[in-house]
């Protein structure tokens, strides 16, 4: 039985008393037996989170981290900067990081490296953008994005992934993959996983979907057989939608 799973991305947004808000009203719910549910605020909001959290069923995430270790990188954090707030898990490979800062497969395998190294657990995110989709590249796509930022990691270490599918088109949009669509890239990329390794890796990693996931959908699109949880943007933003999210498994 693979880990259900509902992760929300806060981006960028929620200062300190909003964080504050957000989490007072997410810990007035009980959680669901048997999900795991993380939130990812920025940076500056994670020691706060996680001192918020304890003793709680939410995990705290980071959104990014670099690929080295220390050193001259202005403006960058570390993963045992984040470790020593007391968080262990990461988001990389989201959309926004490959568009917006040019975050290319490469570069994201460097941070899985590192990350892994650190001892840290990866919400590995990866999708096509809508132009692949419409030329049928969306298989290609993704099969190279996974190969090349992930397909270098020995087995023990898959224990530490945790995959998001998240194609550009929905993120954001309002615009959902339909759960056929979701279904039919989640069984692909465990075929991929299944190739490159073995049957019992693949039916061992959570793959989670994302993209205008709302309380309305998800529990369509969870009910998927190779669906295993969400990756949650705008819903994740206000608490009573995110638990509802939480719930439809
Ligand atoms: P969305 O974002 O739910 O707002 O579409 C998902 C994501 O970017 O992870």
């Amino acid at each position: 039985m693979r880990n259900q799973i509902v992760a929300g991305n806060w981006k960028m947004n929620n200062n300190t008393p909003e964080t504050e808000l957000l989490l007072n009203n997410l810990i007035k719910y009980k959680i669901r037996n048997g999900v795991s549910v993380y939130i990812a605020p920025a940076f500056t909001q994670l020691y706060q989170s996680v001192i918020k959290l304890k003793g709680k069923d939410i995990k705290v995430a980071a959104q990014n981290v670099n690929a080295e270790v220390s050193g001259a990188h202005t403006g960058e954090v570390s993963c045992s900067m984040i470790k020593g707030v007391g968080v262990s898990t990461v988001i990389l490979g989201h959309s926004e990081r490959r568009s917006l800062y040019s975050e290319s497969n490469n570069f994201l395998k460097e941070k899985v490296i590192t990350a892994i190294e650190s001892g840290m657990e990866i919400i590995f995110c990866f999708g096509e953008e809508l132009s692949e989709r419409k030329e049928n590249k969306h298989f290609d796509l993704v099969k190279n994005q996974l190969t090349k930022a992930l397909f270098h990691l020995p087995n023990d270490t898959w224990n530490q992934i945790i995959l998001a599918y998240e194609p550009v088109w929905a993120i954001g949009t309002g615009e959902t993959a339909s759960p056929e669509q979701a279904q039919e890239m989640h069984a692909f990329v465990r075929q991929q996983i299944e190739y490159k390794y073995d049957a019992s890796l693949a039916n061992s990693v959570s793959i989670l979907y994302g993209g205008s996931v709302k309380p309305s959908n998800a529990k369509e699109i969870f009910s998927m057989a190779d669906v295993d949880g969400g990756l949650i943007g705008g819903a994740s933003l206000n608490a009573e939608e995110f638990i509802a999210i939480v719930n439809a498994f």
